[in-house]
């Protein structure tokens, strides 16, 4: 029963997940490119009622998953079963930390939480220690969690080595995505100059924030 609501609900957040991905990507372009899509796209995930959905089908994620990590405790043989533990232990943590800070931004800082509320924290030292394996790993999280879902639902259509195959193809094409993104991110294709209100965030003047 946990695993079917789990899977229902992948797949109702997952299409928010793949926009909000694609979005990101979009910075690969430029700044502009990737806050006139958010703008565009957050007329429909804000309406409230959707929003409300979606956050709260993320914490039923977070907390079935994690109920699935605790349920199969050292049971787990093989490298797809215990990635699919460990990616999913994984985007618990950021999940929970991703959503607070958005909120808490929005909320009580009263920012835009916009590409440059994401970029800042790589650009202010010493947050860029932390947040780049943090998204990096968000982003790689992702699609080892999906290829390990995978790798089990086809286990009666395919051979092992292909199901093999797929998984490791689909990890690879997350690692480089994520790599991309957080590059961009960074401001290694161009230049990110973070606003005063942003590097504030994170007690640090705007002559720290500018990008590299
Ligand atoms: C490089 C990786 C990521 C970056 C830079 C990033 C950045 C952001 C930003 C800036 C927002 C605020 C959006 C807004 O104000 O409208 C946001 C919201 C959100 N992100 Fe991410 N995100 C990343 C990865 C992810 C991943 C992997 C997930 C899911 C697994 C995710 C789930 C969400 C959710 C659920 C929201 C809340 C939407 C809302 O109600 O406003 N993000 N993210």
């Amino acid at each position: 029963m946990v695993h079917t609501l789990h899977r229902l609900s992948a797949c109702l957040i997952g299409s928010f997940i793949t926009i909000h991905l694609f979005n990101h990507l979009l910075a690969l372009g430029s700044i502009d490119a990737h806050i006139s899509f958010m703008t565009y796209f957050r007329q429909f995930y804000r309406i409230p009622v959707i929003e409300a959905l979606l956050l709260s089908g993320i914490l039923f994620q977070v907390g079935s998953g994690l109920r699935l990590i605790k349920n199969r405790w050292g049971e787990r043989r093989g490298f797809y079963a215990r990635l699919q533990a460990i990616s999913g232990g994984y985007l618990a943590f950021f999940l929970i930390n991703h959503i607070a800070a958005v909120l808490f931004g929005r909320t009580l800082h009263g920012l835009d939480t916009n590409f440059y509320f994401a970029a800042a924290g790589l650009h202010i030292s010493p947050f860029q220690l932390f947040f780049v394996p943090y998204y990096y790993l968000a982003v790689l999280a992702i699609f080892a969690h999906v290829a390990c879902a995978l790798h089990w639902l086809s286990r009666e259509r395919l051979t092992l080595e292909k199901r093999n195959r797929l998984g490791f193809l689909i990890i690879a094409i997350g690692a480089l995505l994520s790599l991309f993104i957080t590059l961009a991110m960074a401001g290694v294709f161009y230049p990110v100059e973070i606003p005063t209100q942003y590097a504030d965030f994170y007690g640090n003047s705007p002559e720290t924030a500018t990008g590299p």
